[in-house]
């Protein structure tokens, strides 16, 4: 099992650290070339822009051996109501076809929005799993939540 995100602020990480805890494997966080902005007005407003232009920004991070996973946990902060660009980039880099691919999701309030409609259209022969969406203020207390996800799905 591999479990991969994208975490800004470190509420998505948490969640990760949380699944990993759970279910072992590998952990990568995926990072960018160019590190997005710490201001909050600046990062909304790139996030924007690049999700009006489809723009996906180059990984950093590589992950080796992609093929050598069966289950990929993906996980994503919620950016205006889809998946960040760095998960994008990541799905549609990666040859994941045949693979299970299980979503776990960070928000301000809005749910899974359309991040697994979206994450569908790129992998689309791959088998998506029931995704979990927390809140980002109750994830040091989602640990419950998780492992009843966890139950539920496998
Ligand atoms: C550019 C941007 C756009 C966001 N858009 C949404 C949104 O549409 N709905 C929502 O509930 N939260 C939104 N948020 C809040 C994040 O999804 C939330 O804080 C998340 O837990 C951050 O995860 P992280 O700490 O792993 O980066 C947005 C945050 C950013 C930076």
């Amino acid at each position: 099992m591999l479990i991969t995100y994208y975490s800004r602020t470190g509420n998505t990480r948490e969640i990760a650290n949380q699944i990993h805890e759970r279910v072992g494997g590998e952990i990568i966080e995926l990072q960018t070339v160019e590190p997005y902005p710490e201001d909050y007005e600046a990062v909304k407003k790139q996030a924007m822009q690049e999700l009006n232009s489809g723009f996906k920004p180059a990984l950093k991070t590589k992950v080796k051996e992609i093929g050598s996973y069966d289950v990929i946990f993906v996980g994503t902060p919620i950016w205006w109501g889809t998946i960040a660009a760095p998960v994008k980039s990541f799905l549609s880099e990666y040859e994941l076809s045949g693979k299970t691919i299980v979503p776990f999701i960070t928000h301000a309030g809005s749910g899974l929005g359309r991040s697994v409609t979206d994450i569908s259209k790129l992998c689309q022969k791959s088998t998506l799993l029931d995704g979990v969406a927390i809140r980002g203020r109750d994830v040091k207390t989602a640990q419950s939540k998780v492992s009843e996800w966890l139950q539920s799905i496998f």
